[in-house]
């Protein structure tokens, strides 16, 4: 069972056996702005075989690799003048950009799955000062079996990864919840790979470029891991629901009035006064309660598609997807 150290009452010796875990190519799970990640020395092929193994997360799909602040960042990827606008706005913080990966990074190929680009993001807190003091950048997949809802409390990760792990990190809940946008500057526009905890709308005020949709642009799948079914939850998903059926969890959002709601298995409002980046800071954690309720589905009542909204819906939309 893996050791639980808080890193609130206990940052230094936190910091140190990160350290010393992360230099014996051992991955750890640690506390980020987004989710919890997992964490592992992203130029280290045997570190990031560790991820992939403990996650069982297929090997086509590229890592983001974490780093301590731009200059480290530019050491690995070159930016070109809106990625680095973009990047001194909102780093540290909820934005992953993928840039060409720089000839002389020494960030392993099996992190970026042998792709000539690179998804980066500098995390805030604790994680950030980590990779300051680790010195090296630290490749991190969510904490959690691959295809499965992302975790947001250290509990979570104990819950799933628990015996596969040396350390886990305990920094309580996520502030964000949701994992980061991640975007790619590209032909005078910036695409929007996977909308996430940066509200789209700050990406086109402050690079000045209009935000492309991946839908809207025809494109092909160019985040491999935003695979349909991705996200998904025990219990089968609804969403957009205005009654349900007795032994359904329902998880609603500002109040909203739901026909059969005294049926439920558990009834879990994300955000009764209808804010919702607080929505998207439940979200994960209710996915579990309402799963672990025992209920036969889960229906959401719809969310407002704007801001945060968008990253939520994305997330429901892939666990309501049908399953293979
Ligand atoms: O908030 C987050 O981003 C969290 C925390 C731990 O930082 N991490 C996270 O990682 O969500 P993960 O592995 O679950 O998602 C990474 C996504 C995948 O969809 C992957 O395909 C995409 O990033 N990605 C990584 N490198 C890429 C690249 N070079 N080109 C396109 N997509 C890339
Ligand atoms: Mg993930």
């Amino acid at each position: 069972m893996a050791e639980i150290i808080d890193i609130e009452t206990e940052r230094e010796r936190a910091l140190d056996r990160a350290v010393d875990t992360l230099s014996r190519g051992e991955p750890v799970a640690l506390p980020t702005e987004t989710v919890y990640g997992l964490a592992a020395d992203a130029t280290s092929a045997d570190a990031i075989n560790r991820i992939y193994e403990t996650k069982g997360r297929p090997r086509f799909n590229p890592l983001i690799c974490h780093m301590a602040d731009l200059e480290m960042a530019e050491a690995h990827a070159v930016f070109d003048p809106v990625s680095r606008k973009l990047a001194q706005a909102f780093w540290p913080g909820p934005l992953t950009l993928i840039l060409p990966l720089r000839p002389d990074s020494a960030i392993h190929p099996l992190a970026t799955a042998g792709l000539d680009t690179v998804g980066i993001r500098v995390p805030a807190g604790f994680a950030g000062d980590l990779i300051g003091t680790f010195g090296r950048p630290l490749a991190a997949p969510s904490a959690n079996t691959s295809g499965k809802v992302s975790p947001t409390e250290a509990h979570h990760v104990v819950a799933d990864l628990g015996d596969k792990l040396e350390l886990i990190l305990n920094g309580g809940a996520c502030t964000v919840g949701v994992e980061s946008t991640i975007a790619k500057v590209e032909d005078g526009a910036i695409r929007l790979l996977r909308p996430g905890g940066l509200d789209a709308a700050e990406l086109e005020r402050v690079g000045r470029l209009p935000v492309i949709r991946p839908a809207s642009s025809g494109a092909i799948i160019e985040a491999p891991g935003m695979l349909a079914s991705h996200y998904a939850p025990g219990a089968a998903v609804r969403i957009n629901v205005t009654e349900i059926s007795p032994g359904e969890a329902l998880i609603r959002f500002g109040g909203s009035e739901v026909k059969g709601a005294s049926e439920a298995t558990i009834v879990l409002d994300l955000s009764p006064r209808g804010d919702l980046r607080e929505a998207a800071a439940n979200l994960f954690a209710y996915i579990k309660k309402a799963d672990a309720s025992g209920a036969t589905a889960i229906a959401f009542t719809a969310i407002p598609d704007e801001g945060l909204g968008e990253a939520i819906n994305d997330r429901l939309q892939r666990a309501a997807a049908p399953r293979d």
